[in-house]
């Protein structure tokens, strides 16, 4: 859909780069001309994310990271600018989740899934700023979020807060660092069918029909179309965009608002 050199030359990072959405977008961008740094946990599952980018001709690295850890975050980001010579583009995309009810949420419980989502996403904006500063392609920055941090997401106060914490601060930045051409963008996905969240949350759970009747558009949404949200952020399409929260959820959000 996009031309084979809409990214050429910039350097992405992706942090939960090795599995799901954030593999997508590191594939994605690699298709188009992106050298991709690929963060994770598991070191084993990003070098492999990694290797098959580089198979298919992509230029591709990877880095163990904790995103609770600043001093990976920065070290993630350094090693970027070595390797690649450029950092251009930030997806935060690393997160952590688990349904439970919240009066039977233990304080390290919430601590633990604020410290990945909210203070990660931090993290990784602060340790990028002086980088995506220098771009010459001016800085992007895109962090996957959900409505339900607008909303409210019963079983999922943590993580509802967090993502709520992070399009407020998206916002704050996309002010505070305008004047550094650096763009801050949010995606909102909606049920993501082929990613692991929604296979265990909803479709193991049994309400996989359900869950995807809540959409406006009566089906759940694929991994590349939220690639293909998060090429238009990062690129010269998305040039004037900041500061926005882009929904790719089949109508999901507006469904449950008009009902
Ligand atoms: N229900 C209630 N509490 C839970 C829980 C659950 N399903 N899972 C974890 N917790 C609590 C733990 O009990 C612990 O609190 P405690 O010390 O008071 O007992 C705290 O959260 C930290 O748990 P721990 O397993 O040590 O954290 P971790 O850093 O190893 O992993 C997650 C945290 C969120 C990554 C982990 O829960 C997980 O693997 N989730 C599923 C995978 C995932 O999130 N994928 C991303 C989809 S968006």
């Amino acid at each position: 859909m996009y031309s084979n050199d809409t990214l050429k030359g910039r350097t992405a990072l992706i942090t939960g780069g090795g599995t799901g959405i954030g593999l997508e977008i590191a594939t994605t961008y690699a298709r188009l001309g992106a050298n991709v740094m690929l963060v994770g946990r598991n070191q084993e599952r990003v070098e492999a994310a990694a290797k098959a980018i580089v198979d298919e001709g992509g230029k591709a690295a990877a880095f163990k990271v904790d995103v609770r850890s600043y001093e990976e975050v920065k070290a993630a980001v350094e090693t970027t600018v070595e390797r690649f010579g450029t950092l251009d583009i930030l997806v935060n995309n690393a997160a952590g989740n688990f349904v439970c009810p919240t009066a039977e949420l233990s304080p390290n419980g919430w601590r633990t899934v604020i410290d990945i989502d909210l203070n990660g996403t931090f993290h990784g904006c602060h340790a990028a700023y002086a980088y995506l500063k220098a771009s010459p392609h001016g800085g992007s920055i895109i962090s996957i979020i959900t409505m339900l941090g607008v909303t409210g997401w019963p079983g999922s106060a943590h993580a509802s807060a967090a993502k709520g914490g992070i399009l407020s601060l998206s916002r704050t930045l996309a002010v505070e660092w305008g004047g550094d051409n650096i763009r801050v963008n949010t995606i909102s996905p909606g049920p993501i069918g082929d990613t692991e969240g929604v296979q265990r949350m909803y479709i193991d759970a049994g309400n996989g029909d359900l869950e995807a009747r809540k959409t406006a558009l009566g089906r759940f949404g694929r991994k590349q179309d939220i690639a293909n949200a998060a090429v238009f952020l990062a690129s010269d399409l998305g040039g004037y965009v900041t500061g926005e929260n882009l929904i790719v959820d089949g109508g999901r959000w507006l469904k449950y608002v008009a009902a």
